[in-house]
């Protein structure tokens, strides 16, 4: 599976967001590595694990910037964080459980939602915070 390719077109303006995301990105690629390399199920858990905890911090700060400066989509962005958080929960439990193989629907996902996510929905963010002086 191809990888993600951190570039400027996913800059969303604010320096640590953007930060964060790429740290995210680079979680994601290497458990995308780990598919095409069949890594043991047990360290792609894990990995899966430490990516969503990273990402729990993230969805917090970003929130967080979100309620401090009124930000009209708070509430749709919580519920795709929510979700989010609840289907990676779900996966590392299939992880688990699954010994040998682990399903390739969830490297899919994980790419896809982030992409989408930043790309279409975080972004609507960028002008706004910009606006209001978060870079
Ligand atoms: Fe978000």
């Amino acid at each position: 599976m191809e990888k993600i390719l951190w570039d400027e077109s996913f800059s969303v303006g604010v320096r640590d967001l953007d930060e964060q995301h790429k740290q995210i990105i680079i979680m994601v690629n290497t458990l995308i590595e780990m598919n095409d390399t069949k890594v043991d199920s047990e360290i792609i858990s894990d990995t899966l694990t430490k990516m969503t905890r990273y990402a729990t911090d993230h969805f917090n700060k970003e929130e967080h910037y979100m309620l401090e400066y009124g930000y009209p989509e708070y509430s749709l962005q919580k519920k795709q964080h929510q979700e989010f958080k609840r289907k990676t929960v779900d996966f590392c439990m299939e992880t688990m459980i699954h010994n040998t193989a682990v399903p390739i629907a969830i490297f899919t996902y994980l790419k896809s939602w982030w992409t989408n996510h930043i790309l279409k929905d975080d972004m609507k963010y960028k002008k706004f915070f910009n606006e209001r002086g978060l870079k």
